[in-house]
């Protein structure tokens, strides 16, 4: 009786294990790498709207986004170029259910926590109901920058392709994300927001 009992344990606590597991993960669909407007049209279009509806970002689209911003599409190497390949950067998503990290390499976000970043991040009013923000960081102080405006650039060009509205954010609490994230407050670089327009 109790070798039955404790081996009844032994596959709940797994099973438990394996959903914890699955809560910090979430699995991206592939994202696509044809399609959209013409890279001229996307250029000209490009630009800042500070209008977000609450809408969620599907999935395709998350994908979308973060593989723009820094996906891997060659050699291993990324969507934006960095400095002798170093690729010293990473990209957050703050989602409404926690902040992920992005992973390229397996195509999938990581919970990186579920703190509540929304008193560093809404310093403007038109953030309130934004369901997505990218918070790109890094820890090398000359090319992390750069690298980091290549990859809002290219999420701009995307939003104007997919009629997203975004906004470049530097307006933000850097001690506050740094310390939710357990970084430095000086390699919180920059984030983007991205959303819906209203219908
Ligand atoms: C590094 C950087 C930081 C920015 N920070 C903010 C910000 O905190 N809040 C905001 O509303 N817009 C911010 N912006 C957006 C600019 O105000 C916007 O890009 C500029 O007015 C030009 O408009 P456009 O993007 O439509 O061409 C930022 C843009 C950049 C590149």
């Amino acid at each position: 009786m109790i070798k039955k009992m404790l081996s009844a344990l032994a596959v709940f606590c797994c099973l438990s294990a394996a959903a914890e597991a699955q809560e910090n993960v979430k699995k991206l669909p592939a994202p696509q790498t044809t399609g959209g407007i013409p890279l001229l049209e996307a250029i000209h279009n490009r630009k800042t709207t500070r209008e977000f509806s609450a809408e969620k970002i599907d999935e395709q689209t998350l994908s979308d986004i973060l593989y723009a911003a820094w996906g891997i599409s060659h050699d291993g190497k990324r969507t934006i170029p960095t400095s002798q390949n170093k690729q010293n950067l990473a990209v957050y998503a703050v989602l409404p259910d926690g902040i992920w990290l992005y992973d390229a390499e397996a195509n999938r976000l990581t919970l990186a926590g579920r703190a509540d970043l929304k008193p560093f991040l809404n310093t403007q009013d038109f953030m309130n109901d934004a369901p997505l923000t990218l918070i790109f960081m890094g820890s090398d102080a000359k090319n992390s920058p750069m690298q980091a405006g290549a990859a809002f650039q290219n999420v701009g060009l995307y939003a104007a392709s997919r009629g997203l509205n975004n906004v470049v954010r530097g307006w933000i609490d850097r001690d506050g994300i740094a310390k939710a994230l357990n970084l430095k407050p000086e390699e919180v670089i920059i984030t983007q927001t991205i959303g819906w327009p209203y219908k």
